[in-house]
């Protein structure tokens, strides 16, 4: 969703908006702007497209507007309006006495739209964002030039999500920021202060940041920032500091951030079993801060997530299930579950799942499960993130920044998390037996060197997907185990190839589906070689006789599962309940190489965020 980058120092603002818009881009958008604050007046530039075109808009101006040491800028993803130069942010108020950009959704913008228009403000935007613009632009007249009370009364007006960030003419070297329900972080580094959509946006400069909490607002000058809450009231905050390397942040020598960041998984699976391998370690007692023996006291366990998190929950599930079948586990999606009459209560414990700390779905699930009384524990890749905040218990998964828009190394940092979770949480509970901790320990242990093993196999995978990329749609069916891995590679495809692609539990296709089926679509099977491998090879069968092209990812060795496949691709064997951790590569790989052969935008495809902030 939109990204939002704000400069208060000593130096020229341009290039270090701009660095900063570049640095969110993946977040997604559509439009960009930056308004600079020069000698007597604020300039905004303007364009539909990417941030590279505004660099050059910005290159033109005059040398007084290039020099400019206080600015705003913002990449739009659009909600109210069509996207156009006009629609973009920033906007300025009718007297041109506040410049303001927005990141969220404020709901009664139309109300407070009319209301204005009855007092002779003309509106030339079709944003829900102006309204508020204008109408701050009324309250700071009203309240003599009073920036604290100005915005307090703004933001007792405005209802729905947002992250605001203002200048005033006559305020020079000054940025006002507000954040209701859209993140924002702050910064100082000692000579200017920052503020972003996006941590990473800041590292370049510090590692010591600020997250705004809901209902707060900040004022930043080059001698640091002021924090308030929406009353007005001063309040003192602790920076938080974020151990992530900005150079992670980086391409580097590869193409996209995405093909980058499924090369870290073996890192990234290795650094989480460092950190919590012993199952009853201190580590995930200590960031799991659960008391002792509350797991005699839980009967119902709730993974809650969207999207591709909502796909790691059930490789959790399937693991619990396997392990101990006598507790109640569901895996539910964030964006129902606020909705329904869910139980909860002090028998219950919900894991809410995001790599990004930020989905408005995952946060609305998580406060609904606090008013019930449930214990909660989020899983999150991102220190400082709201649902880090807002939850008690968060154990932070330890993928490093991601960028690339789909997700891939996060996912493998959150089962590889959920796996130890889980076994941590059974091992209280004293259900996990000593023979199963050994082998799932081990099995977890030997899993960097299998991933490696096919990374290094990617040309196997490229190939496959050059052949099968005009297929006009896939099928990805397994049974268990495999059933969210069939969800992530048709998730993966959709995403960033723009082909249609269904996920199905292999015994689900003969139920309606099949019909589909004919030589223009093709069917990826994951079949492993456990208990289930007959009766999915028998589905592969049942779409090879409607004449589908089928690809196989099997376990090496398993020379019978030849016969049943137009192409195969052989992966290391593992436990069955850790088949995911191997069976996710290739399918990510494959998604990848599909993309890159149909020439799309693969770290940014179109009509997607990375953080999704609204509901
Ligand atoms: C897919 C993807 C999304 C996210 C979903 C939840 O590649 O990235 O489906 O998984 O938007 O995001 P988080 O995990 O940040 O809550």
């Amino acid at each position: 969703m939109c990204g939002i980058m704000g400069y208060a120092g000593k130096k020229p603002a341009a290039g270090i908006i701009i660095d900063g818009l570049k640095r969110q881009e993946y977040r997604g958008y559509d439009s960009a702007g930056i308004a600079l604050r020069c000698d007597s007046e604020i300039v905004n530039v303007k364009v539909v497209g990417r941030v590279s075109e505004l660099a050059r808009k910005v290159s033109e101006l005059p040398p007084e507007s290039a020099g400019a040491i206080t600015g705003i800028g913002h990449t739009r993803w659009a909600t109210h309006g069509g996207v156009t130069e006009t629609n973009a942010h920033p906007h300025e108020s009718a007297d041109g006495m506040t410049v303001l950009v927005h990141n969220g959704i404020i709901e009664n913008s139309r109300e407070l739209r009319s209301n204005l228009e009855s007092k002779g403000i003309k509106f030339v935007t079709e944003t829900d964002t102006e309204a508020a613009c204008q109408l701050l632009a009324l309250l700071y007249k009203d309240y003599g030039g009073d920036a604290l009370r100005a915005m307090s009364a703004l933001t007792a007006e405005l209802r729905g999500a947002f992250a605001l960030v203002i200048m005033f003419l006559d305020r020079p070297n000054e940025i006002w920021c507000a954040r209701k329900g859209s993140p924002l972080v702050a910064a100082f580094d000692g000579g200017a202060c920052y503020c972003a959509s996006d941590p990473t946006a800041l590292l370049r400069y510090t590692h010591d940041l600020f997250f705004l909490e809901e209902e707060e607002m900040v004022s930043l000058t080059p001698s640091g920032c002021k924090f308030f809450g929406f009353e007005g009231q001063k309040r003192i905050k602790k920076a938080i500091h974020l151990n992530w390397d900005s150079v992670m942040a980086d391409k580097g020598q590869y193409e996209h951030f995405m093909r980058k960041e499924i090369g870290e998984q073996p890192d990234v699976m290795r650094l989480t079993i460092e950190a919590h391998t012993i199952v009853a370690n201190v580590a995930m007692r200590k960031s799991l801060n659960i008391p002792r023996g509350l797991m005699d006291s839980i009967r119902r366990i709730q993974f809650v997530a969207c999207g591709t998190s909502s796909y790691a929950t059930l490789v959790a599930k399937n693991i619990m299930e396997s392990l101990d079948n006598g507790i109640d586990v569901s895996a539910e999606i964030a964006s129902e579950y606020r909705y329904r009459n869910v139980p909860g209560g002090g028998d219950t414990l919900a894991v809410f799942v995001s790599q990004s700390g930020e989905t408005a779905d995952t946060l609305a699930a998580a406060r609904l499960a606090k008013t019930l009384g449930t214990h909660c524990v989020a899983i999150t890749n991102v220190r400082g993130s709201t649902i880090d905040r807002e939850v008690e218990h968060t154990v932070l998964s330890l993928a490093g920044p991601e960028i690339g828009v789909a997700a891939t190394k996060t996912f493998m940092g959150q089962i590889g998390l959920l796996t130890l979770l889980v076994m941590f949480l059974l091992k209280e509970k004293g259900s996990l037996s000593a023979g199963d901790e050994a082998r799932l320990i081990g099995g977890l242990r030997s899993l960097p060197t299998l991933q490696q093993s096919l990374l290094e196999r990617e040309g196997e995978i490229k190939s496959l997907a050059e052949k099968y990329a005009g297929s006009k749609g896939f099928f990805f069916i397994g049974r268990r185990e495999c059933v969210p891995l069939t969800m992530e590679g048709a998730l993966k495809l959709k995403e960033i190839a723009y082909l249609p692609s269904e996920a199905y539990a292999a015994g689900e296709m003969k139920h309606g589906p099949i019909a589909m089926l004919d030589e223009h679509l093709t069917v990826v099977a994951l079949v492993p070689d456990t208990d289930l491998r007959e009766k999915t090879l028998s589905n592969v069968e049942e779409c090879r006789a409607r004449n589908a092209p089928t690809i196989l990812i099997a376990s090496e060795g398993d020379e019978g599962a030849l016969a049943h496949a137009d192409d195969i691709l052989f992966v290391p064997r593992t436990e069955p309940e850790l088949f995911p951790f191997i069976g996710l590569i290739p399918l990510q790989l494959f998604a990848y190489h599909v993309a890159r052969t149909l020439g799309r935008d693969i770290d940014m495809p179109r009509n997607l965020a990375k953080s999704v902030t609204v509901e």
